[in-house]
C-alpha cells in the first residue's frame, strides 16, 4: 500500500487502463483522467469488478483543449486532494499515410497538441501540487510515456522510419508541410515530451519532485493504432502480437504497463531524474532531445502556445475553413491539370520535333546510300572503260600482227 495520489491521463484504455488497475491494486487513489465519461466508468466498473476496494476516479480531462486542461486542474484544487503522481500517458498516432491535417480547439496540429502541448499545460499547472507533496515527502514524480519511434536513427532499418525528420521549429505544426505525415506528427511529438522531461528536470532540482520518460516498448494490442489501415492493423495485432509476442520484438500491455508504474511507485526510481529509460532500463535518447538550446526553446515556445503566465503568447492562426480547404483542394487540381496539359504539349512539341530529327536522320541515310550506289556505278563504268580500251587496244595489235603476217 502506498496510498498516493496518482492521476493517470488517458485510463480509460491500453496502457493508462492497465496502469491505474496496477496502481488501484497498490492501494493508490487514482484519478482516471480520461475524455470520455462512459468509456472511463466502464474502465472503473471493470476494474472495481476484480478490486471493489479500488479508488478509481473519473475526471473529465480532454488534452487537445487548453481550456479543458485548466479547467481539469480546477476541479482537482476543489478536491482538496494532495498530489503525488502525474502519468501523462495518453496519446494519439495518427496512420503515416494521413495526409488530411486535423487541429485541436487551439489550432495546434492535432497529434503535437494532444500528445505534447497539452500535457505541457498540465503538468505546470500542477507543478504546485506536486512541489509541495515534494517537499513533505521527498518523493513526488512525474512520469512522461514517450516512444521509442522519437528516435528514427534508433530504428532507422524499418522503411517508414526513413524519411522522419527532426523538429523544425518554423514549422512545429508542419502546416507548411504540401503532404502532412501522421507518423512524423507523432514522432516530433514524442521527442517533445523528451526535451521537456529534460528541461523541467533542471527546473526542478533540490524541490522533491522527479521527472523521468519511459518508452513502454513496442504493444501493438492496444488502440493507438486505431487511425491506421486495415492492412497495417492485421499486421500489428495477428503477426506482431500473436506470432511475435514470445520474441523480444513486441510486449503485452502488461509488460508495458509494468515499465510505466515502476517509475511512478516503485522505490528503486525514486532518486532518478530527467532519464529515458526503454522497458526499465536507462537508455540514451535520440541526438536532437538532447539538445539543451532547442530543450530552452521548446520551452520558451511551448509556454508561449499554451499562453501562460510569465511567457511571450504566441498566436497560432486558424485552420483554413472547409470551404476554403476545398478551394485550396480544387485550385491544387487545377494547377495539376493545366501543369498536365502544359507537359503533355510539351511533350508533344517534342515528340513532334524528335519525329523530324528522325525523318532527316532517314533522308540522311538514303541520301548517304544513294551517293554511295552512284560512286560504285561510277567505279563500275570506269573498270568497263579500261577493260573496254584494253580490249581495243588487244584488238589493233591482233590486227596489226595479222596484216603484218599477209604482207
Ligand atoms: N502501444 C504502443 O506500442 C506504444 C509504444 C510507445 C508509446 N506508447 C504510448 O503509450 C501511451 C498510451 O497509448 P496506448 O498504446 O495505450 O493507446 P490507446 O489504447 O489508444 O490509449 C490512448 C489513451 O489516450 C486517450 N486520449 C487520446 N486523446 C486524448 C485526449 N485528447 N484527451 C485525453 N485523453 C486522450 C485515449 O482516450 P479515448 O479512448 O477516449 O480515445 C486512450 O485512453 C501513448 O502516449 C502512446 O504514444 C504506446
Amino acid at each position: 500500500m502506498t496510498g498516493k495520489v496518482i492521476i493517470v491521463t488517458g485510463a480509460n484504455s491500453g496502457l493508462g487502463y492497465e496502469v491505474a488497475r496496477y496502481l488501484c491494486e497498490g492501494g493508490n487513489d487514482v484519478i482516471m483522467a480520461c475524455r470520455n465519461e462512459e468509456k472511463a466508468n466502464k474502465a472503473i466498473e471493470k476494474i472495481k469488478r476484480t478490486n471493489p476496494n479500488a479508488l478509481a476516479t473519473y475526471m473529465q480531462l480532454d488534452l487537445a483543449s487548453l481550456e479543458s486542461v485548466r479547467k481539469f486542474v480546477d476541479d482537482f484544487h476543489e478536491t482538496g486532494k494532495k498530489l503525488h503522481v502525474l502519468v501523462n500517458n495518453a496519446g494519439i498516432m495518427f496512420n503515416p499515410k494521413d495526409i488530411k491535417k486535423q487541429y485541436t480547439s487551439d489550432n495546434f496540429e492535432m497529434t503535437m497538441g494532444t500528445n505534447y502541448l497539452g500535457p505541457f499545460l498540465l503538468t505546470n499547472l500542477l507543478l504546485d501540487d506536486l512541489k509541495t507533496t515534494g517537499a513533505d515527502g521527498g518523493d513526488s514524480r512525474i512520469v512522461m510515456v514517450t516512444s521509442g519511434v522519437h528516435d528514427p536513427e534508433a530504428s532507422k532499418g524499418k522503411r517508414i522510419y526513413r524519411d522522419l525528420q527532426p523538429i523544425d521549429f518554423d514549422n512545429f505544426f508542419l502546416f507548411d508541410d504540401d503532404k502532412y505525415n501522421g507518423l512524423q506528427a507523432y514522432k516530433n511529438s514524442k521527442a517533445a515530451m523528451v526535451m521537456f522531461t529534460y528541461e523541467l528536470a533542471k527546473k526542478l532540482e533540490d524541490t522533491g519532485v522527479k521527472i523521468n520518460t519511459v518508452c513502454p516498448g513496442n504493444v501493438p494490442s492496444t488502440d493507438l493504432i486505431r487511425n491506421s489501415s486495415g492492412a497495417r492493423k492485421f499486421v500489428a495485432r495477428v503477426v506482431y502480437h500473436g506470432f511475435l509476442r514470445f520474441t523480444k520484438m513486441t510486449r503485452t500491455i502488461a509488460q508495458g504497463a509494468a515499465a510505466i508504474s515502476a517509475l511512478a511507485t516503485d522505490e528503486k526510481f525514486k532518486e532518478f531524474n530527467g532519464k529515458f529509460f526503454k522497458e526499465g532500463v536507462e537508455v540514451k535518447s535520440s541526438e536532437e532531445t538532447l539538445d539543451e538550446e532547442k530543450q530552452k526553446k521548446l520551452w520558451e515556445m511551448s509556454g508561449g502556445y499554451c499562453h501562460m503566465e510569465g511567457f511571450e503568447p504566441i498566436e497560432v492562426p486558424p485552420p483554413p475553413k472547409e470551404e476554403e480547404k476545398v478551394e485550396e483542394e480544387e485550385k491544387k487540381e487545377e494547377e495539376a491539370a493545366a501543369e498536365g496539359e502544359e507537359k503533355a504539349a510539351e511533350d508533344g512539341e517534342k515528340k513532334e520535333e524528335e519525329k523530324k530529327e528522325d525523318e532527316e536522320k532517314k533522308e540522311e541515310v538514303v541520301e548517304e546510300k544513294k551517293e554511295e550506289e552512284t560512286k560504285v556505278v561510277e567505279e563500275e563504268k570506269k573498270v568497263e572503260e579500261k577493260e573496254e580500251v584494253k580490249e581495243e587496244k588487244e584488238e589493233t595489235v591482233v590486227e596489226k600482227t595479222e596484216e603484218e603476217k599477209k604482207e
